[in-house]
């Protein structure tokens, strides 16, 4: 099984790498093989709103794909080969980062059934999906309304969205200085491999 993490905070060495890290960790543990992207790093601009993913560039049927040349190509064919992702946002304004929106309105492009050949085949098995949010307020319910619209944002993009995670309270110190955060992240990752997720 093959998992890509998206780590979607500037902060490299932040909470939310070491958070989406740790899954991963968990799942590598399971078998799975594993890789991630910082989001920061990558030069991704904005959807132009083209429709070249629907109607091609040129109006035909046969270059269906998102025609922006940037990273995010990178990352398509990265989606393409992934059985699952983890897309891990630290909490922005009660959203997700900026740079997690930019990366989700451009997978507009991939919910097309002609996105590419090899997308449409594998694309008959939804791909698993763990969102992972984490904010300075210690109440995790404070923000439930937008992570329940988020969840099914994503269900209606195609993906099977198996869990999602907020770790709050990180004004009170960092992600890996929770002890309590350790098995339970890598619990998270293990189980997105072995399946076995409480319905
Ligand atoms: C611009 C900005 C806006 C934020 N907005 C919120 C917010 O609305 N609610 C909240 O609980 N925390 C908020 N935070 C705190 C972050 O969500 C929190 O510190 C997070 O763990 C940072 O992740 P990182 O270490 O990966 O950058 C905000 C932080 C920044 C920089």
């Amino acid at each position: 099984m093959k998992i890509i993490g998206f780590i979607a905070s500037p902060r490299k060495e932040g909470n939310t790498a070491w958070i989406v890290n740790k899954i991963l960790e968990g799942a590598k543990e399971e078998g799975a093989e594993t890789q991630s992207w910082s989001i920061s790093d990558l030069d991704i601009k904005p959807c132009q709103s083209c429709y070249g993913c629907r109607h091609g560039e040129l109006g035909g049927q046969s270059d269906l794909r998102c025609i922006i040349n940037d990273d995010m190509q990178k990352l398509y064919d990265a989606l393409e080969h992934a059985d699952a992702l983890v897309l891990g946002s630290p909490v922005y304004m009660g959203q997700m980062s900026a740079q997690a929106k930019i990366f989700t309105d451009r997978l507009f492009a991939t919910n097309h059934p002609r996105f590419s050949p090899q997308f449409k085949e594998r694309n008959t098995a939804k791909k698993k999906l763990i969102l992972v949010f984490d904010q300075g307020n210690p109440d995790s319910d404070m923000f439930q309304l937008y992570f329940d619209y988020t969840k099914n944002m994503f269900q209606l993009l195609e993906f099977d969205v198996k869990d999602v995670v907020v770790v709050a309270g990180m004004r009170n110190g960092p992600a890996h200085e929770r002890k309590d955060l350790h098995t339970v992240l890598k619990d998270i990752g293990l189980s997105l491999v072995s399946e076995r997720f409480p319905e």
